[in-house]
């Protein structure tokens, strides 16, 4: 009689389909963990489930099996029936301290968390599912509201904090005096930059609503006499001239050709021999690996009406048609990578 199976072949089973198709579940019970202020209350130290349900406004019959998933899903400790912080969501996900990544996580549950309800929709019309799902300008919408402009900020900062690190020690600074950061959101990069090179200036460019939490952000690392905010709109008005110009999360929000259009603006910028550094979740070339800068390209399908994510390769085709030479590309950390040309 013949089997289906073979020694040698690896057991078929349903898990991974099922972890992946419920893992919402996971990802909503930690974002509501971050919306509750669970990890900055265990900051102070470990706290019996009693006082987390008091603390945290439980009801008693979600307390034990929220804060035991929560352990079982590495984001939380338990010790002779108290629960703590681990080494990481202590440390980065304690609202009080400066290594704090949870902004992107509360915008995350604030908006993308529904948003992303509609993706079906969204594969079906091409259009985004967010604020700007009736039309308008994503940006313009988000703005209008001040608490969803700052969260909005705040999370460009957490998200890019580990990104800025990177690019800080990796570029060669030394051969370059001034920066600026193209769509700057709060400075989260020049200021990460700016202080671990000392003899940089610079600062930051953005839209002018974005300047009041830039300049708050900038003085509160003690480098307002070293950067500045440079208030303008990407789309219409010319970029400010610098050594280094930096764009972030930015070409991904746009078509191909505001894509191609900011480039050349950012080469029109650059002073002769200076670079531009281009960060974001860049696909790999074969378009099967980076499963978090493919799933980013959804996202900014939630986001964006023409926005997408892109290979490292076409990224630097298109920074060659812009007219930058001495074209690389090179990763920096997690799914991110930088692309760097040369005017
Ligand atoms: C996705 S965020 C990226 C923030 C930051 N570069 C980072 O990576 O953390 C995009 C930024 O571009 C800015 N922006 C969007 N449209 C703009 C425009 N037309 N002119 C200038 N800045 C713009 C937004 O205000 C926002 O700060």
């Amino acid at each position: 009689m013949s089997s289906v199976t073979s020694e040698s072949a690896p057991a078929v089973t349903p898990d991974g389909i099922m972890q992946l198709g419920l893992g919402f579940w996971s990802a909503k019970t930690l974002l509501s963990a971050v919306e509750l202020g669970l990890f900055g209350e265990l900051a102070g130290g470990p706290a019996t489930p009693e006082a987390l349900q008091e603390r945290l406004g439980l009801h008693a019959r979600s307390a034990r099996d929220f804060l035991d998933a929560l352990v079982a899903l590495g984001m939380l400790e338990r010790r002779e029936g108290l629960y703590g912080n681990t080494p990481a969501t202590g440390l980065y996900l304690d609202p009080a301290k400066p290594t704090y990544i949870g902004g992107l996580l509360e915008m995350a549950n604030a908006r993308l968390y529904g948003f992303w309800g509609g993706l079906t929709d969204a594969l079906r019309t091409g259009s985004p599912r967010n604020e700007a799902r009736h039309g308008g300008d994503f940006f313009g919408a988000l703005y209008a509201d001040p608490a969803r402009l700052e969260g909005f900020l705040k999370a460009m900062t957490g998200i890019s904090a580990p990104i800025a690190a990177a690019i800080a020690d990796r570029f060669s600074w030394a051969d370059y005096r001034t920066l600026i950061d193209v769509g700057t959101a709060q400075g989260g990069l020049p200021v990460t930059i700016a202080r671990a090179h000392p003899h940089l200036t610079g600062g930051g460019f953005d839209l002018p609503p974005v300047e009041p939490l830039f300049t708050r952000h900038v003085a509160a690392h003690g480098l307002a006499d070293r950067l500045r905010f440079f208030a303008g709109d990407f789309l219409h008005d010319p970029l400010p001239t610098a050594d280094v110009l930096v764009m972030g999360h930015i070409l991904h929000d746009w078509d191909l050709a505001g894509k191609r259009q900011l480039l050349a603006k950012a080469h029109a910028a650059l002073l002769p021999n200076g670079a531009l550094i281009v960060y974001d979740m860049m696909i790999d070339d074969e378009r099967r690996q980076n499963a978090a800068g493919l799933l980013m390209s959804l996202n900014m399908l939630i986001e964006t009406p023409g926005g997408f994510d892109y290979t490292g390769a076409h990224c630097l085709g298109w920074l060659q048609e812009a007219g930058f030479r001495d074209t690389r590309v090179e990763h920096l950390s997690g799914a991110y990578s930088m692309a760097v040309g040369v005017r």
